[in-house]
């Protein structure tokens, strides 16, 4: 695990870094065609935020295009079918629930050879139904990579939506949230770092695949919005005897609040899951 680089991302005029919400497209780096599949809470918000930093960005839910959250097209992006969103793509993000990664394993593979696969998920039984294999120790994101036959990165699984729709910031600015990012191909990795940086948090190195089970639910690093300095202290105290059994607590507490003060406060919710650790 390590800190990343900073990025040099060559500016012109008077852009500040990112996110230059004034001239997007004034970054001399590569445009990048960025497909979506998922457009929900996550899938919304990296459809806005990518499109903002000037790559074009088609994005898909399961159904008719028109049906995609205008807001997630607010800012460039294009709503497609899901049949259409890998073609020619440099990078296809996955932001769907876990149970739904067999049926999309079809479609991620026509993604071209090249591109970089993004996932964000994350397994919870209540939803996405056991899982045999990773209630049997696998590793989250090695069983999605085992579905689509080609190698994945682990992104933006960590943050809450309300963080991530919130709590964007600028590189540098005080109590910036740290996201980590897990890969095992280091192109790909870097693309996927930039990129979380583009959507307004610092990116964390947390290494390979097989040590990404540090960032799953349950463990101190998942949903407790850290900062860079933070966040390695937190991936490394995670306990994988522990984590399925503080997911499933930490689930158990939210329900029972919310059932029984109605909406559950999100600074409670980071102030409940930081105290489990
Ligand atoms: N919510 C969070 O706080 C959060 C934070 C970090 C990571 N995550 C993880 O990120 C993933 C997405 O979470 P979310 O909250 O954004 O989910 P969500 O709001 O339920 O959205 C899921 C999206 O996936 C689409 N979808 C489902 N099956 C599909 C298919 N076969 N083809 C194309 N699109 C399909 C849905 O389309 P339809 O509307 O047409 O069904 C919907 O747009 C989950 O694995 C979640 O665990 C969530």
């Amino acid at each position: 695990m390590a800190r990343p680089e900073p990025l040099r991302i060559a500016l012109s005029g008077d852009c500040p870094p990112f996110p230059c919400l004034l001239h997007p497209r004034h970054h001399e780096r590569t445009t990048m065609k960025i497909g979506i599949l998922g457009a929900g809470n996550i899938g919304s918000t990296l459809a806005e935020r990518l499109s903002t930093a000037g790559h074009e960005v088609s994005v898909a839910n399961s159904r008719d295009p028109k049906t995609v959250n205008p807001a997630a097209l607010s800012t460039g992006a294009t709503a497609v079918w899901a049949a259409d969103v890998t073609a020619g793509a440099d990078v296809v993000i996955v932001s769907v629930s876990l149970e739904q990664t067999p049926n999309l394993a079809p479609l991620v593979s026509q993604a071209p050879a090249a591109a970089t696969i993004i996932d964000t998920s994350n397994y919870f039984p209540h939803r996405d139904g056991v899982v045999e294999a990773i209630e049997n120790g696998q590793v989250e994101s090695l069983w999605v990579q085992e579905q689509y036959q080609r190698p994945i990165v682990k992104a933006w699984n960590a943050i809450t939506t309300q963080s991530f729709d919130d709590k964007a910031s600028q590189p540098g600015s005080a109590e910036r949230i740290a996201i980590p990012v897990a890969a095992d191909q280091d192109t790909q990795r870097a693309t996927a770092m930039a990129l979380v940086e583009e959507t307004g948090f610092d990116a964390f190195d947390a290494g390979t695949l097989a040590e990404s089970w540090r960032q799953q639910p349950g463990t101190p690093a998942y949903t407790t919005d850290l900062t860079i300095d933070q966040l390695p202290a937190a991936l490394a105290k995670a306990d994988a005897r522990r984590s399925a059994r503080r997911r499933d607590l930490m689930m158990e507490i939210i329900s029972e609040r919310v059932e029984a003060e109605g909406l559950f406060d999100h600074d409670r919710l980071i102030a409940l899951v930081r105290a489990l650790f």
